[in-house]
């Protein structure tokens, strides 16, 4: 008999959220858990490493179209704006926006709270005079912003081709809150990483010092960590897939041998072989990309690449509420 869901809000020491997803992605078919939960301290931190990675293009080529490109898209975006990042992390390609614009406030959202303290203390100490307004949030959920940037122009900073883990039904409920968030009139500067070779993309995924096995695997150990649970980690491999028809690199945990485990005493088992899903990162064509903003209510107004198109980091506008024709 199939169990009850796993509802938001029992009793335990973790994030009950955490919690439902972890218990309900156990019990779906095919298994599957949400990929912002591998922002635990760790996982941060790994991340962290990832970028560094030889194999991982994304966060270079990125910093480098920032860098090459700040006049120009200074001039597109002007001064004074209240940025709002979404998943600021660390923060590291931000001064490289923040010295190009002369902002006038600076306002991180991170879901790891740690993580967005420490990063914001080193970017104030960084920009003097700058208003930093931190917010520990998950922005999958609704946000408020900080009162004291009510009446600034909006600048939302999406970088880093996050965009990519959600489907792109989901992606496209984002693109319309982050509009709603920010208001008519407002900016978004987004990065999306384009469609490229398999050779190249499995590899940034799957990297030759099992930098990203272990951020994967994480997952697994913050399970046993945080959830009370009793999974074999090293009966679990890293894989990294490219899915065409949906232009996505795929990671799973695969099960190398049947396992069985409980998490906060709940017995589940998995067989040699089977998977858990825990990322999707999709990949943008240049009209893909244009056409996803479209579909979430932002008019794009300005795209700069690298000289090999691997990357993208594209300026777009809040729609007006009327479209016509
Ligand atoms: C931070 C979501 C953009 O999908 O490339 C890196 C996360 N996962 N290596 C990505 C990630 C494995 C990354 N994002």
């Amino acid at each position: 008999m199939l169990k009850p869901e796993i509802e938001d809000g029992e009793a335990s020491l973790a994030s009950p959220a955490f919690r439902a997803d972890v218990l309900n992605g156990f019990l779906a078919r095919p298994r599957a858990i949400p990929a912002r939960w591998f922002y635990d301290r760790r996982g941060s931190e790994l991340f962290e490493k990832i970028t560094d990675l030889p194999e991982y293009y994304p966060t270079r080529v990125e910093a480098s179209i920032l860098r090459d490109n700040g006049a120009a898209i200074a001039a597109r975006i002007g001064a004074g704006h209240a940025v709002v990042e979404f998943g600021s992390g660390s923060s590291a390609k931000t001064p490289l926006l923040l010295r190009a614009i002369a902002p006038a406030a600076y306002v991180p959202i991170d879901i790891s709270g740690d993580f967005l303290r420490e990063s914001s203390a080193a970017l104030s100490a960084d920009f003097p005079g700058l208003p930093v307004l931190p917010i520990e949030a998950d922005f999958m959920r609704p946000i408020a912003l900080p009162a004291a940037v009510a009446d600034l122009p909006k600048l939302g900073f999406f970088p880093g081709s996050t965009i990519g883990n959600m489907i792109p039904s989901s992606a496209v409920d984002l693109l319309r809150a982050m509009r709603l968030w920010l208001d008519t009139g407002s900016l978004l500067l987004i990065g999306m990483d384009r469609l490229k070779g398999e050779d190249i993309l499995v590899p940034a995924y799957d990297d030759a010092q099992g930098v990203t096995a272990a951020f994967n695997l994480n997952l697994l150990e913050r399970i046993n960590r945080e959830l009370d649970g009793t999974i074999p980690v090293s009966a679990f491999r890293h894989r990294a897939i490219w899915n065409d028809m949906r232009a996505r690199i795929e990671m799973h945990l695969e099960a190398t041998e049947d396992v069985s485990f409980t998490i906060e005493g709940r017995p589940f088992s998995i067989a040699a072989g089977e998977t858990i899903h825990t990322e999707n990162s999709h990949k943008y064509g240049d009209r893909d990309a244009r056409i996803l903003l479209r579909a979430g209510g932002w008019t794009p107004i300005g795209e700069w690449t690298d000289a090999d198109d691997r990357f993208a980091l594209i300026l777009a506008e809040a729609q007006a509420p009327r479209t016509a024709p």
